[in-house]
């Protein structure tokens, strides 16, 4: 079977080359042609664990194409995913301009029959909102189903994620669209993947939903992690306690910085706008997205008031993107509290082991430089901060760090050391509700 994939970004890349590893014939698409040319010269344009094995093992064998020629990848396709950005809009909804360019563009193209399928994260109501548009502007009338089948994977583990995902929703009104799909997810079916076959709406939602509870998890344990470091509390152990109840478990229970990535901070928001449009507050999810955002400035106060003032502080930042095993700093609360920092007058030296070339993008000028390893963002500096939990920094040499710094005051968002070892290290530390 072949299959287009339109976007190649994290989704549509990790999916086109996911299926691809199915067995499936796949064309990914993207109206950027640097993007383009550089995979068709095999350049990954990011970084995934396991990506590039399985993309070189699928181009060898012919099954992986790219392609800016979308008209001639459809009229070969019977499936066809969209997986372009949905970034958030001016009033804090999603911006579907690239889903409707995309649609426009298959209106245009489809000469038989074809499965629209949308992986991208849209708002409730979307799929029947593209099948009109697709209906009004077709140029050949011929039949179509549209499905929705959003994706779970996580940026840093994006490929596992999606060759081993916990389920597969398929959303439709056509049986006959719904067979399709499934048969595309087969390999999955075989290692007993769940499935949730349901109507277009349902699965639209259920990724906002998904999405909106962990982020709640998230959001309420930075809360209780405030509420410690006022009462003399250990977020640590609560959150350790907590995550024994098997109702609740372990997993984004995690205090820190806050929420960040492509996916929380704008599927949290459009939630909240969705439920206002429809006339079902989501009160939960709005406390949320508000308590993530104090959560940064708060950060930031701790810093300011414990430094004296952040005016010409230099200030080491371990870590930029918005989570460890990926380069991706969209909505990175380390990118957020380093220029909410810098506005403060603070100087940053910040070291990340993949990021820097995507930070130098936001943040530059003569308050923020960047260091080759985590030994020389410590350097002479006033504070550190710990911002993203890379593995590397666990095991750094601290009596070094200690011997570089100006003062040895750490700020560790993360929770990624023990308060005691620090303190018995001769450090000042500061975790996240311990
Ligand atoms: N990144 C994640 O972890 C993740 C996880 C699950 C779901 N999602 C959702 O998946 C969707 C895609 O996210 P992403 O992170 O992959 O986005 P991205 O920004 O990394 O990639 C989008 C790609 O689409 C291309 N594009 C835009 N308009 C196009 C057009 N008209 N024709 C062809 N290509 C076009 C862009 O050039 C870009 O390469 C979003 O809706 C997102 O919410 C993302």
């Amino acid at each position: 079977m072949h299959i287009t994939v339109v976007g190649t970004g994290y989704v549509g890349l990790v999916s086109g080359v996911g299926f691809a590893d199915f067995g499936l014939n796949v064309t990914c698409i993207d109206c950027d042609e640097q993007k383009i040319n550089d995979l068709l010269q095999g350049k990954l344009p990011i970084y995934e664990i396991g990506l590039e094995e399985i993309f070189r093992r699928n181009v060898r064998n012919n099954r992986l194409n790219f392609s800016t020629d979308l008209k001639s990848a459809v009229e070969r396709s019977l499936v066809i995913f969209i997986a372009v950005g949905t970034p958030e809009g001016p009033n804090g909804e999603p911006d579907l301009s690239q889903v409707e360019m995309v649609a426009r563009s298959l209106a245009e193209a489809m000469d038989d029959y074809k499965v629209i399928v949308t992986k991208s994260t849209v708002p409730v109501g979307t799929g029947r909102w593209l099948r009109k548009l697709i209906e009004e502007t077709q140029k050949k009338k011929v039949k179509f189903d549209v499905v929705s089948n959003p994706e779970f994977l996580r940026e840093g583990s994006a490929m596992e994620d999606f060759m081993r995902p916990n389920r597969i929703v398929i959303g439709t009104e056509s049986e006959h669209a719904a067979a399709i799909v499934k048969d595309i997810y087969r390999p999955l079916y075989l290692i007993e993947t769940p499935f949730v076959v349901t109507n277009l709406e349902t699965a639209e939602l259920i990724k906002y939903a998904a999405n909106a509870f962990l982020a709640t998890k998230i959001s309420f344990v930075n809360e209780v992690a405030n509420l410690c470091e006022r009462v003399g509390g250990d977020i640590h152990h609560v959150a350790q306690a907590m995550g024994l109840d098997k109702r609740i478990g372990p997993k984004f229970l995690h205090a820190g910085p806050g929420f960040g990535g492509s996916c929380f901070p704008k599927d949290t928001l459009a939630l909240a706008k969705m439920g206002k449009k429809f006339g079902s507050r989501m009160r939960i999810v709005e406390a949320v997205v508000d308590v993530n955002r104090s959560q940064r400035e708060l950060l930031v106060q701790k810093i300011e008031t414990a430094l004296e003032g952040l005016s010409k502080r230099r200030i080491g930042i371990w870590g930029l993107s918005f989570k460890p095993n990926t380069d991706d700093i969209r909505e990175s609360p380390a990118i957020s509290i380093c220029k909410k920092m810098i506005e403060r007058q603070a100087l940053i030296q910040a070291y990340d082991p993949i990021s820097i070339p995507n930070a130098k993008r936001v943040l530059n000028g003569d308050c923020a430089s960047y260091c080759q390893d985590a030994y020389e963002a410590a350097t002479n500096a006033d504070a550190l901060l710990i911002a993203t939990e890379w593995n590397e920094f666990r095991n750094i040499d601290l009596v070094k760090i200690k011997s570089l710094m100006k003062s040895p005051i750490i700020f560790d968002s993360r929770n990624i050391f023990e308060p005691e070892k620090m303190e018995s290290l001769g450090f000042k530390y500061y975790g996240t509700g311990r």
